[in-house]
């Protein structure tokens, strides 16, 4: 699969050749000026969880490119009402479309939408289809529930992870999910967005190698192959 890092926690994923979209926020991060919204068109987008730095432009990418919305019931249904097409998961739940798999699993954060509606649980997502295979943590701390992953899901080729602290887990916590899941390399996400996130790359990079691990802190744009 192919991965482009769009800033913050915003990744496009290309799987059995489809587009992924993941928690798009880009028209009001700075970080991600040089990514042009118009081009995105995804067949799916994926939510994590309702904060509006994870569904900010959502509506215009998904209105430009007919993509369907995959997130928990609620964050679903509140695009729904605004005539957004979209398919509901749960957590533990698998869902299979177009040779792609999407379990949904746990994170421990929080969530509510912009206008304050209930955002339901926030998640991840573990995505693969027959030659390759992703964790996408989404916002959260640290959780024992890593654990289970490997155990339910094929070996992941590549994880991500937030890094950036405060708001979720920062990058000492994410080393040690990167053991919780069984994956050496990691993409770290959610970090230098804003000022109570901004990181050390070279500390955080030094953290994961001297235990045997990568951090990759991909560029704004860039692309990664796993
Ligand atoms: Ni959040
Ligand atoms: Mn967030």
């Amino acid at each position: 699969m192919k991965i482009t890092y769009l800033g913050h926690a915003s990744f496009m994923l290309e799987i059995a050749g489809k587009s992924l979209l993941i928690d798009p926020f880009i028209s009001a991060n700075e970080l991600a000026k040089d990514i042009n919204l118009d081009e995105l068109k995804p067949d799916y987008i994926l939510l994590t969880h309702g904060h509006q730095d994870h569904v900010l432009d959502v509506e215009v990418i998904a209105k430009q490119s007919g993509a369907t919305i995959i997130s928990n019931f609620e964050i679903v249904s509140w695009f729904a009402e605004q005539g957004l097409e979209g398919h509901p998961m749960n957590f533990g739940g698998e869902y299979t479309i177009d040779g792609i798999t999407m379990k949904s699993v746990v994170a421990q954060h929080s969530s509510v939408l912009p206008d304050g509606t209930y955002g339901g649980n926030p998640g991840g997502f573990v995505i693969w289809d027959a030659s390759s295979c992703v964790y996408i943590a989404g916002d959260t701390a640290l959780t024992l529930d890593m654990q289970l992953i490997p155990q339910t899901c094929p070996p992941l080729d590549v994880a991500i992870l937030p890094v950036g602290d405060n708001f979720t887990m920062g990058y000492k916590d994410a080393c040690l999910a990167a053991d919780f899941v069984n994956c050496d390399k990691i993409i770290g996400c959610h970090y230098d967005t804003f000022p109570p996130i901004e990181i050390d790359h070279d500390e955080a990079q030094a953290h994961f190698a001297n235990q045997g691990k990568s951090l990759l802190l991909m560029g704004i744009g860039e692309q990664a192959e796993f």
